[in-house]
């Protein structure tokens, strides 16, 4: 049922650059990050960096990229974004603590004519509706990634049911409140098995808010609580699911014979118990191509093109190491218009 998208686009990863000039143009970028203390977002700041420093090389001209760490509080992190725009910075970069919040933002942007491009967290249409051509989403479409999670689980031969009652009793542990990530990836994933077998949620879900302690503390709770009963974790991200698997082998249960664990990132730590069997199955959230593909819009944007409203990548499904394999690969570019109604077409949304 997963419908993949079908790339209209080809690009060369420079292929959006100037060319070398002996003088280079010197550019300043704000990068504001919800909060450094995230493995996910760590890689990708790590590689949107490093990619920033190739294209340099490749193009002749200077990034100087100033980070900050939002530390998950949006007042902290609008403060910081403000200060950018008082510093005249070319262009910004945003992963926004509350992305239904980020109009303001924009249109302040928009008053300094700097442009924006949002990563991670998924805002609303209305948002990009703001300053279109100036302001651009790239990121991954979460319900993808549930799907995904969903799937793993269904194709197992028992589809999760490891005591042959006729249904999967499973544990969800949910990143944080109103997140669309989470939101998503938890409706999806639940959707999508059901479409093979009935579930039933032991507990509430649970909110880890993306971290693995907590991750760790809501699955050891679960497993005393529903000991046996419980036959599958679902994790809206692999940084839970670590914790998750701390709790698992401490209450001496063995993962993939009579508990299932999937997550989401395909976080290396991850990818290293799936080679060992030691955990289910993860989606590859796609950190490298998210960061290259962000940061050649942003040459666009600072060259003064226009560009279109959203730029999205594929999960990958990751049952093996081969399969979190980091490759370049195409993005598809949307309107408003076109993300619409590929929502319609798609999830009759
Ligand atoms: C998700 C990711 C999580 C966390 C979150 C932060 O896409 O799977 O691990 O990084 O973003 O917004």
């Amino acid at each position: 049922m997963v419908a993949l998208f079908v790339f209209v686009l080809s690009v060369g990863p420079f292929a959006a650059l100037k060319p070398v000039n002996a003088e280079g143009e010197t550019y300043e970028i704000g990068v504001a990050i919800y909060q450094y203390n995230d493995n996910f977002m760590t890689l990708f700041r790590n590689e949107l960096e490093a990619y920033f420093g190739e294209l340099a090389e490749a193009d002749g001209n200077t990034y100087n990229l100033e980070f900050q760490d939002g530390k998950n509080d949006q007042a902290t992190q609008t403060e910081q974004l403000n200060n950018f725009i008082a510093q005249g910075k070319d262009l910004l970069i945003a992963n926004l603590v509350d992305p239904t919040g980020a109009d303001q933002i924009i249109l302040s942007a928009q008053s300094a004519e700097i442009p924006v491009v949002l990563i991670n967290r998924e805002p609303n249409v209305s948002t990009m509706e703001l300053w279109p051509g100036k302001t651009t989403y790239v990121g991954v479409d979460a319900r993808q990634s549930g799907i995904y999670q969903g799937e793993m689980i269904a194709e197992l031969d028992n589809h999760g049911d490891i005591n042959g009652d006729g249904k999967v009793s499973y544990l969800m542990i949910m990143g944080d409140a109103g997140n669309v990530d989470a939101e998503q990836r938890t409706q999806y994933s639940i959707e999508t098995l059901e479409l093979t077998i009935p579930t039933e949620s032991l507990g509430e879900h649970q909110r880890g808010n993306w971290d693995q302690a907590k991750g760790q503390e809501i699955a050891a709770n679960a497993l005393s609580q529903f000991g046996e009963e419980l036959e599958v974790i679902f994790s809206n991200n692999d940084g839970m699911a670590l914790g998750a698997v701390q709790a698992i082998n401490g209450a001496g249960r063995v993962i993939n014979e009579d508990i299932y664990i999937v997550g989401v990132d395909a976080l290396p730590e991850v990818v290293e118990l799936l080679g060992q069997g030691q955990f289910t199955g993860t989606v590859l959230n796609d950190h490298f191509n998210q960061s290259h593909t962000a940061a050649e819009v942003a040459v666009k944007l600072l060259t003064g093109e226009e560009v279109g409203s959203y730029f999205w990548h594929d999960y990958i499904k990751v049952m093996t190491a081969e399969d979190a394999e980091l490759k370049r690969l195409d993005y598809l570019e949307e309107t408003v218009e076109e993300y619409q109604q590929r929502l319609i077409d798609t999830y009759g949304e």
